[in-house]
């Protein structure tokens, strides 16, 4: 048996002393008595690489998670040593490296605190069972540390004290303390003295971190084969953390299209066609806006993937085209397991070729999904996903699907205790043959990303939308996401809304729960609440199981059919604030939802916060997670905070009580933010839009806001065709100064902007208007005395 606890101190090995060492370019290689070698590169200033061998040499040095666009290079480097040992040098980092034992301590290099600091530092044992070592990592848990990360974990955000595994897992109806279940991201962030700084340590056999739960005053990680290689990533702000770690493993490839950012609705499954038809109308009829509409899989023959049911689905195109008239996109599930059947065309392919996966000795890879006993593609080989993404042909180019959604990717084998591959399976690994203990968590991922390649091709010039259900670090460059198979209880709506801050904390933003719970039925209220939620997760998807009754918006009664509405029609104002914030994400790898601790990390009271957070930059957001609430205590964080309803200031700082009836929750807009909002649409694009409102909230002093803009699909935004405006308000006693600067050659539809000021301390007399006076009393306004101006503006004074 492996050992599972990096405190099994008896099979030990450790480094022993650094005899010399070597500097290539930007990388080190330390060498020790005992054949370890260090091999220490600096990818930025405040990313180090470190990576160990145990032999002398190291293995071919692949990795699925690091993209080749990850920014490197630094503005300086220096090497020094003294009787103990080397020192490096860059201008955010100072590492140093015991010539005793090759422990590495990390400071900040310019007010040299410490930041991290190894307790055993690398350490390994041997393993007879499968051959090579598990690998260790020990640090020093520093005063006050805490630790968010790791992907899908449906844990408290704070990961203090706990310990985890990263091995993708099928979880349905998992629990607040089922570990692993569907991703494994082994990626977190650490926090003391106001510094936060990341591990990645990409290794992708089954992982463990174990925070300060074994030894209250250790942290350490490990992996059961491959190499101890983990980059440390510096911020200190955490929310830079995030952004370096997201460049080193990817941001989204494009944007979505926009329509992807709007309402979904999915169950397994509706059919045949009388059904989607008649659930999408009925969206249209109750004004309750949606993009999408799903199929799960029972539209396929006896679930073959690529293949339709033809009694439920006689004239898929026909019905795809009929749909999308009435403003919905179709989304298709797409499972990895092929049906072992000699008259199936995408089995007999995959076969001839020899692209199943098999077993040690020789056999297939041979398991239980929906259809029954099926194969299994090999998608960690290139031709194999070459394969896979031509496969989509017939579906997205001549069908019209524009989405398609993956599932069962861990991947998830049925009836076996395991419920996965067994360990021997090989894989081809990109060249690399290895069995699946390796190649396991990296399955889905790649998966997706044969997927997305497919769509991709297929649906060009348009933009490719792929859902995930697994994912390793990575995985975000390709795909959405979302988080398997919750139950309709409170507790999950609890879980859904830690689970969608962590993912975003971890590098993957667009994400989002099964709304309403997969598993079980919801009462009226709780689905009401969760829609609250939802609205304010990138991915916003109504699915469920359906066994136990329908979960539509008008599948309760009239009053949740209304707040459901009147919530998603919220989420379709915000869709162009929601939009600027994905275009930072692509641009920047900013976090779509922030956690209070990355909001405000040197307030102390955020550190331990799980329900509030962030959606976007500006906007404070904190559902609420228990029958039978009129409001909630929440802690709003520092700074001045508008309630959404109500325009009320409040001073962050604080724990406060919020009223929320069924038909609200707690909301509040940070103060000085500037929130685009489109007009309310029944689906994306539906009408052009005319005219952005743009809600202001004074503030005495500075903000900035962004509002960006383009085609909403296609790529002709990275050709330069985009509108990205910031705004700069300033806002005085008796004065409110609007700047405006813009950027980038598409024009967009609408023409004016109309100002919707809220929180103005004094009474507007006279506005200036790019240097033109105007008298309030011949201002353009709309109905309700909104001034309406031009939308490109540069300058507007609001004078008291
Ligand atoms: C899995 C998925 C779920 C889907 C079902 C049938 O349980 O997680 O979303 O509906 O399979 O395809």
């Amino acid at each position: 048996m492996i050992v599972n606890t990096e405190l099994e101190q008896k099979g030990n090995l450790f480094p022993s002393r650094i005899l010399h060492f070597r500097k290539d370019v930007d990388t080190f290689y330390f060498t020790a008595e005992n054949d370890v070698v260090l091999q220490l590169r600096i990818v930025r200033d405040s990313v180090m690489r470190f990576r160990y061998t145990t032999t002398g040499t190291f293995e071919n040095d692949f990795s699925y998670a690091i993209t080749k666009y990850a920014s490197t290079g630094y503005n300086h480097l220096e090497i020094d040593e003294d009787k103990e040992k080397y020192i490096i040098t860059t201008s955010k980092l100072i590492c140093h490296i015991s010539k005793e034992n090759m422990r590495v301590q990390l400071y900040d290099a310019i007010d040299k605190t410490l930041i991290n600091e190894d307790e055993l530092g690398f350490h390994w044992e041997e393993s007879y069972e499968f051959g090579g070592n598990v690998v260790k990592m020990s640090k020093t848990v520093n005063e006050r540390e805490s630790y968010f990360g790791l992907g899908d974990k449906p844990d408290h955000l704070n990961l203090k004290g706990k310990r985890f595994q990263n091995w993708a897992t099928d979880s349905y109806a998992y629990g607040k303390s089922t570990d692993p279940i569907y991703k494994a991201i082994p990626f977190y962030t650490g926090l003391h003295h106001n510094k936060a700084y990341g591990i990645f340590f990409d290794n992708t056999f089954r992982s463990y971190f174990d925070f300060a739960l074994e030894r209250r005053n250790v942290t350490s990680f490990w992996a059961q084969g491959g190499e101890m290689n983990y980059y440390f990533i510096y911020g200190p702000e955490m929310q830079t953390v995030v952004e370096k770690y997201t460049d080193l493993t990817g941001k989204p490839h494009q944007l979505p299209p926009l329509w992807a950012l709007g309402f979904h609705q999915c169950k397994w499954s509706y059919y045949p066609e009388s059904n989607v038809k008649e659930i999408t109308q009925k969206f249209r009829d109750l004004r309750i806006p949606c993009d999408a509409i799903y199929l799960d899989i029972d539209y396929m023959e006896g679930f073959r993937c690529f293949t339709w049911n033809k009694e439920h689905f006689p004239d898929p195109k026909r019905m795809v085209k009929e749909l999308a008239d009435n403003g919905f996109k179709t989304v298709a599930i797409i499972d990895p397991g092929i049906k072992i059947d000699k008259e199936y065309s995408v089995f007999k392919e995959a076969l001839d070729k020899d692209y199943f996966c098999k077993r040690a000795d020789g056999p297939y890879m041979k398991g239980k999904v929906w259809p029954g006993e099926c194969y299994f593609p090999d998608f960690t080989k290139p031709e194999v996903r070459d394969w896979w993404s031509g496969l989509f042909k017939e579906l997205i180019e001549d069908i019209g699907i524009q989405g398609v959604w993956n599932d069962m990717n861990e991947p998830a084998v049925m009836e076996v205790p395991n419920k996965t591959f067994p360990d021997d399976v090989r894989h081809d690994y990109d060249g690399n043959p290895c069995s699946h203990r390796k190649a396991h968590n990296v399955y889905g991922m790649q998966m997706a990303r044969a997927t997305y390649q497919g769509l991709k091709k297929f649906n060009y010039p348009k933009r490719p939308f792929v859902i995930t259900r697994s994912a390793y670090s990575g995985t975000q460059r390709y795909t959405s996401t979302w988080t398997g198979d919750n139950v309709a209880t409170w507790e999950h709506l609890w879980i859904a809304n830690v689970q969608a801050q962590r993912m975003a904390m971890s590098g993957f933003s667009f994400v989002g729960s099964d709304i309403g719970g997969f598993a079980e039925q919801p009462q009226g209220e709780l689905f009401t609440r969760w829609i609250q939620l939802g609205i304010f997760h990138p991915f916003c998807r109504v699915h469920s199981s359906g066994d136990h009754g329908d979960q539509e918006p008008w599948a309760f009664d009239e009053d949740v059919t209304d707040v459901v509405r009147k919530f998603v029609e919220l989420r379709y104002q915000l869709l162009p604030y929601l939009y600027t914030a994905f275009w930072n994400l692509v641009e920047h790898g900013t976090p779509l939802l922030k956690s209070l601790v990355m909001f405000d990390q040197e307030d102390n009271q955020t550190h331990y916060r799980t329900d509030e957070f962030i959606f976007g930059d500006k906007i404070l957001v904190c559902p609420i997670q228990e029958p039978n609430a009129k409001g909630r205590r929440m802690y709003i964080p520092r700074g001045q905070w508008y309630n959404y309803w109500t325009d009320e200031l409040v001073e962050g700082g604080k724990e406060k009580w919020v009223d929320a009836e069924i038909d609200s929750m707690p909301l509040f807009v940070l103060e000085g933010a500037i929130i685009p909002k489109f007009p309310v649409q029944q689906y994306v694009d539906e009408k052009q839009i005319d005219e952005v409102t743009l809600d202001i909230y004074y503030k005495e002093g500075k903000e900035r806001s962004q509002l960006f803009d383009d085609a909403h699909d296609g790529y002709d935004y990275t050709k330069g065709r985009y509108s990205l405006r910031t705004f700069k308000l300033t806002g005085k006693s008796n004065e409110l100064i609007i700047q405006q600067h813009k950027e980038g050659k598409y024009i967009t539809t609408y023409k004016n902007f109309k100002l919707n000021i809220h929180g103005l301390p004094f009474k507007a007399k006279v506005v200036q208007l790019d240097n033109v006076i105007v008298p309030t009393s011949e201002l353009v306004t709309d109905e309700n005395g909104l001034m309406i101006v031009d939308k490109d503006f540069s300058e507007i004074h609001i004078i008291g």
